[in-house]
């Protein structure tokens, strides 16, 4: 602790429900943040891929959340906290293929049902809480030796 190398740095975006102008920019901004800062492509790979399936998650399903992101050398977390409908039955919505997601996203290319399970997959530590009606906190860790 104290040692300048280990200090994490911290990123935060606000996300709007619905804002499909402006939707991937966090998720973006944060893979070339790792990549400048020199971590493996697949760390890099798995980083970004995670941070953009909960960004759209919260733009396509929620009212609005933040995306926070602590980088230290050794690990990445990324959190996507919204206030929105929730989930209700958190099963189902990790199976591959579940999504309630309108016509209308799914005209956008979204809504195939495989953020979740992808999320999961990529990440090397991964929770999810919701609470019906009030909104969803979903906590990933990769795990980043930069070596
Ligand atoms: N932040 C959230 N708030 C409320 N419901 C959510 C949230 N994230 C996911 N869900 C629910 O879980 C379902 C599955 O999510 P998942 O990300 O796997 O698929 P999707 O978003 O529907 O489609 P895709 O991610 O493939 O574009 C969603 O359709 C939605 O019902
Ligand atoms: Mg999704």
């Amino acid at each position: 602790m104290g040692d300048k190398a280990e200090q994490a740095i911290m990123l935060e975006f606000t996300l709007q429900g619905q804002d499909f102008i402006r939707a991937g920019e966090a998720s973006s901004e944060i893979k070339q943040r790792l990549k400048k800062l020199g971590f493996k492509p697949d760390v890099v790979r798995r980083a970004a891929i995670v941070a953009y399936e909960s960004e759209m998650n919260v733009i396509i399903h929620a009212r609005k959340g933040t995306l926070r992101v602590e980088i230290t050398p050794r690990k990445i977390l990324i959190q996507a906290l919204d206030e929105g409908p929730g989930i209700a039955d958190i099963e189902q919505a990790m199976q591959e293929g579940f999504s309630t997601a309108p016509d209308m996203i799914r005209e956008l290319g979204f809504g195939a049902g495989m953020g979740l399970p992808n999320i999961k997959r990529f990440a090397d530590e991964f929770k999810i809480q919701s609470r019906v009606g009030e909104g969803t906190l979903l906590e990933i860790i990769i795990h980043a030796d930069k070596g």
